[in-house]
């Protein structure tokens, strides 16, 4: 099905000045994103989102597998980057490949991303020298968090960790960078350092691509941190809908004649 469809080459999003890049798990999301996002990318974060989840260490692979398939077969143009989750790739490269070309030859999609840098370099290495597009993840990374989500850089360490990282991720073949949660003058520096595009996820709006939570910024979460803007209040709206809905059975309104048969 995906083959028939017409896909933005990924060259031609890599030169664009500005990358949409937006998360979708389900159907209905991912055909109103695809409109509009150049990548869409199937994050392990509907571990949280969709199944109330404390971490996204919980999500399994079968999980993202089953969500990337609904996200590639509702997508017509967007490119589709899925999330390899926890415990999929830590463990040899060959772990890594075998899941890698699973999630791939399974969904249809058209690239993974991992989260780390230095300890997955080579693994990632290993991925792109067999033809697997790969997109990198540095910042505050969730997979590796240990309590609260910190923000990333005002460490002495972080900084030259981080420009260490990037090195290696753009040497390992990386297409792209998402870089979350870190200061902006740092974000700044290391867009000033790599020809990578960089999307940034509360970073900086220098950064050649944003990407972020679509259920977020629809306000179908309770999400609420220092980058959140919400386009819309869909849980005000939906509160209000539900207490209609159950208002007109209360009241024996709903069905009408006309919604009879
Ligand atoms: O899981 C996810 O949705 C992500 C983005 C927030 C970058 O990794």
């Amino acid at each position: 099905m995906n083959k028939k469809k017409k896909r933005i080459p990924l060259k031609q999003i890599l030169n664009k000045p500005s990358i949409v890049c937006l998360t979708a798990y389900t159907a209905p999301i991912a055909a109103i994103v695809d409109k509009f996002a150049d990548i869409v990318l199937v994050g392990d974060s509907l571990g949280p989102v969709l199944y109330g989840y404390k971490t996204t260490r919980d999500v399994d692979l079968e999980m993202m597998i089953k969500h990337a398939k609904a996200v590639v077969e509702n997508t017509k143009k967007a490119f589709v980057v899925v999330d390899m989750p926890f415990g999929s790739y830590e463990r040899s490269k060959n772990q890594a490949l075998k899941n890698a070309k699973r999630i791939i030859s399974s969904t249809g999609a058209m690239a993974v991303k991992l989260e780390g840098g230095k300890k997955i370099s080579n693994t990632i290495k290993f991925l792109t020298e067999n033809k697997i597009n790969v997109m990198g993840h540095l910042g505050m990374l969730p997979q590796s968090l240990r309590g609260k989500p910190k923000v990333y850089g005002y460490k002495s360490n972080e900084k030259k960790k981080i420009f260490e990282d990037m090195t290696l991720l753009e040497n390992s073949g990386v297409f792209s960078i998402v870089i979350e949660c870190t200061i902006k003058k740092l974000v700044d520096d290391l867009i000033m350092r790599t020809q990578l595009p960089l999307i940034g996820i509360g970073a900086s709006p220098k950064c050649r691509g944003q990407i972020v939570v679509t259920e977020d910024i629809l306000g179908m979460t309770e999400f609420n941190t220092k980058f959140s803007k919400k386009y819309l209040e869909f849980l005000k709206e939906a509160n209000k809908s539900i207490k209609r809905f159950t208002l007109d059975v209360k009241n024996k309104k709903y069905p009408n004649k006309n919604q009879c048969y």
